[in-house]
């Protein structure tokens, strides 16, 4: 049995931030319904179409072991059904924009008096206050949440990353959100709402941040590369470039190849414990007895000088033989990997972290698979699917409507092809 097993979700997300979070859940054995607007279904579908006329990988990577119903929530039938669905569901997880549930007549209220079990879980840009009724994407929570004042070089823009913190950050915490209030549910014989808002999201991952921006009081912030640079600190925390977040200064250096592998770097850090190590491996023994060097405090200064030597010593070697060469000395490193060297590992594809995933419309494809591993709960990522693929499955068996009931939700108009699928 699943660790989630028995719990059903009514999946009303779309795009990124909500779908990776009924994603989770369903690997953890949730059966997730995905409602999606008939003949249209999530926007992702059909943004950044790869293969004709399939599924795009944005959907399909996100929408793993789900099951999809069309329903469109604005039509009466759709409403009446809806309404079933929240009788029946545990959970229903939503990242509409602001309002939007509430416009279609779903309000947290009337839906306590459908279910009192339920718990209403969803996304939005901003917490109340004065930009709650923002429609937000990735990038502007990334922004607002302070991840992109302190990423980048001193003398460069705010940078946004690469990571989706703001999207599937946000998933991530929705979901503990979810299981907590379940949890809580089996005491208390009642549901609640959970929020989660982008920007919260991505300031508890910049956590970090709002120390520095504290310890600015008591002085510049020494393991900051500016610091051995002698420029001032300014009101803010500012970006680090590639400095290391923690009190052990780190950089990331050339290796072998750089000059034609945009990726041919490793990240390295001088970590008090071994620096002795650290002066044996890159050929500098004497540097152990070097006054300047002997403490941490004392290197702070001159860590340009130091990580220059040291990125001497890793051009000689690839990413990989810094890593095999550093690893048993536990001086930390670690080779920076594209994409594909990462989609290619065998290590992450026998750990199921790298899932190939057969499609009917688009054929074989690489996803990540669940990146949490339970003992007892394991994963089997099966496909997304299609739109409306289980309409008539989810109005017959878990809904109960059989005979002249689904025909008349059949004529509605409001369920797609159903007519077409529940004569087949
Ligand atoms: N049947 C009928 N109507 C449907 C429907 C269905 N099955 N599903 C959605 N709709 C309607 C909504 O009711 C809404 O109508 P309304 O504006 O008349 O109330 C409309 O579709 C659009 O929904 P909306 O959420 O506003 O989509 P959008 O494409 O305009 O905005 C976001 C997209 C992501 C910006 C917005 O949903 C948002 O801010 N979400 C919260 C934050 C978030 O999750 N952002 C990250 C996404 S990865």
């Amino acid at each position: 049995m699943k660790a989630l097993e028995g719990v059903k979700i009514l999946d009303f997300t779309h795009v990124q931030s909500g779908p990776t979070c009924t994603q989770l859940l369903a690997w953890f054995g949730a059966d997730v319904i995905k409602v999606e607007r008939p003949g249209v279904g999530d926007a992702t579908r059909k943004q950044l179409v790869d293969v004709k006329g399939a599924d795009s990988l944005y959907f399909t990577m996100l929408n793993h072991n789900k099951r999809s119903i069309e329903i469109n929530s604005k039509d009466p039938a759709g409403k009446e059904v809806l309404t079933k669905l929240i009788e029946t569901c545990d959970v229903m997880v939503e990242n509409f924009a602001p309002g939007a549930l509430d416009r279609m007549g779903f309000s947290w209220e009337n839906i306590q008096k459908i279910n009192p079990r339920i718990i209403l879980a969803s996304v939005k840009g901003f917490g109340p206050g004065k930009y709650e009724d923002c429609k937000v994407y990735e990038n502007v929570a990334q922004c607002a949440g302070g991840s992109a004042s302190t990423t980048g070089f001193l003398d460069g823009p705010p940078l946004v990353t690469g990571a989706q913190i703001g999207d599937s950050g946000t998933g991530l915490h929705l979901a503990l959100g979810i299981v907590t209030a379940l949890y809580h549910r089996e005491k208390s014989g009642r549901g609640q709402k959970v929020l989660a808002p982008m920007q919260d999201g991505v300031l508890n991952l910049c956590r970090v941040k709002l120390r520095d921006q504290q310890r600015l009081a008591a002085g510049p912030l020494t393991e900051y590369s500016q610091y051995g640079e002698g420029i001032e600190f300014g009101e803010a925390t500012p970006r680090a470039g590639n400095d290391s977040g923690g009190g052990q200064p780190g950089r990331i250096l050339k290796c072998k190849g750089w000059q034609h592998d945009p990726n041919a770097y490793t990240y390295f850090i001088t970590q008090a414990a071994v620096w002795d190590k650290v002066c044996d491996v890159i050929g500098e023994p004497e540097w152990k007895n070097k006054e300047e060097y002997s403490t941490p405090a004392k290197r702070l200064p001159h860590l340009n000088a130091i990580f220059a030597r040291i990125e001497d010593w890793t051009m000689t070697k690839t990413k990989f033989e810094v890593m095999d060469i550093c690893n048993p000395l536990d001086i930390p490193v670690g080779p920076i990997l594209s994409m594909k060297e990462i989609m290619e590992d065998e290590g992450l594809q026998a750990t199921g972290t790298i899932v190939k995933v057969d499609h009917p419309e688009r054929g074989a494809y690489y996803t990540v698979g669940c990146p949490i591993k339970l003992s007892d709960s394991p994963v089997e990522v099966t496909r997304s699917p299609l739109l409306g693929e289980h309409t008539a499955e989810i109005l017959s068996e878990v809904l109960g409507y059989t005979g002249d009931d689904l025909t008349r939700l059949a004529d509605s108009g409001a369920f797609g092809n159903v007519r077409k699928e529940a004569a087949e």
